[in-house]
């Protein structure tokens, strides 16, 4: 694929999880919405989640070998934890962008801080799934003047 949306621990429960922070949304609505969009503008994305902090590295290390140019890519919790995930997006050089659907800065402070941000391209925070496809929309941009 030329995008690849990686989502974090817990996101398979979208739906059911705490919804007044993540929404009423499924992680497969969010998946089938990113599918059409990017397939209604002819580009290949697929869309991985995992509970497990290697095989979501495995993952980014496999998409180095597809050639993927861009990720979206949702940490969830490993957002606050994870420099073995933050070093495996830096070890393969795909820029990417981070999105939250909940709005970290308004939550607990050990929320505030990412090992992501200053290494993502940019970061939404706080606009629930809809911020998935804005990320997707502005990734279709860059890829159409890359
Ligand atoms: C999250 C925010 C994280 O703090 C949390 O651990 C998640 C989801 C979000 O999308 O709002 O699991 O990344």
């Amino acid at each position: 694929p030329r995008l690849l949306v990686i989502h974090g621990p817990n996101l398979n429960l979208l739906g059911s999880r705490e919804p007044g922070y993540y929404g009423l949304t499924t992680l497969a609505d969010i998946n089938l919405a990113l599918a059409r969009r990017a397939a209604a503008a002819g580009v290949d994305l697929d869309c991985f989640q995992s509970n497990h902090e290697g095989a979501l590295i495995e993952r980014i290390h496999a998409a180095h070998e597809q050639g993927v140019r861009y990720l979206i890519i949702n940490p969830a919790a490993y957002t606050h934890t994870s420099v073995a995930l933050r070093d495996a997006i830096a070890a393969v050089r795909i820029p990417f962008v981070e999105v939250h659907l909940s709005n970290v800065h308004a939550r607990e402070s050990f929320r505030h801080h990412s090992y992501f941000s200053d290494i993502a391209i940019g970061v939404i925070t706080g606009l629930g799934s809809e911020g998935y496809l804005l990320a997707l929309e502005y990734l279709l941009s860059r890829l159409k003047s890359d």
